[in-house]
């Protein structure tokens, strides 16, 4: 089960994305926006994120313009690891070194056959754990020293 959001930017792209997935069998549920009306990006990551946290899906996906700010604002919600795309390559190791739970797209900078080819690259990678591991902790302690400061 995947969740997935856009802003006004990401529109045309989430749903070639919801078309794929579903298409390959996978649910999706998709926390808006639904119209090319303008929205915050931020209020769309954070409703998808808080959607993610609430456990069942396998990974997230946010779109803006850019993939930029939305990304940004993902990533400042403890526990997500939102990863910015735009290859392939960057993709499969976000899965194998990060264990990136949510990526991040740019509707307005990548076309639909690259954006289908980089999500294929993250879904048929595996985490490799190990190392990778410990850093990812350590990503994590500097939420807590956040809450702290
Ligand atoms: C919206 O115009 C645009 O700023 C947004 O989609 C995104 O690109 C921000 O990073």
């Amino acid at each position: 089960m995947i969740v997935i959001g856009c802003d006004h930017g990401g529109l045309e792209l989430k749903q070639t994305l919801i078309t794929y997935l579903t298409s390959i069998g996978e649910g999706v549920t998709d926390c808006g926006t639904y119209n090319s009306d303008s929205v915050d990006y931020p209020d769309i990551a954070e409703k998808t994120c808080k959607r993610y946290l609430d456990g069942g899906y396998d990974f997230g996906i946010l779109i803006c313009g850019t993939g930029i700010g939305i990304s940004m604002a993902a990533n400042k919600i403890d526990g997500i690891r939102c990863a910015l795309v735009g290859t392939e390559y960057a993709a499969e190791m976000t899965k194998r070194h990060n264990d990136a739970n949510f990526l991040a797209f740019g509707g307005r900078v990548m076309g639909p056959e690259l954006a289908i080819s980089v999500l294929k690259a993250y879904m048929n990678a595996e985490f490799e754990g190990g190392r990778h591991q410990k850093r990812i902790d350590k990503i994590h302690a500097l939420e807590a020293q956040e809450e702290t400061e």
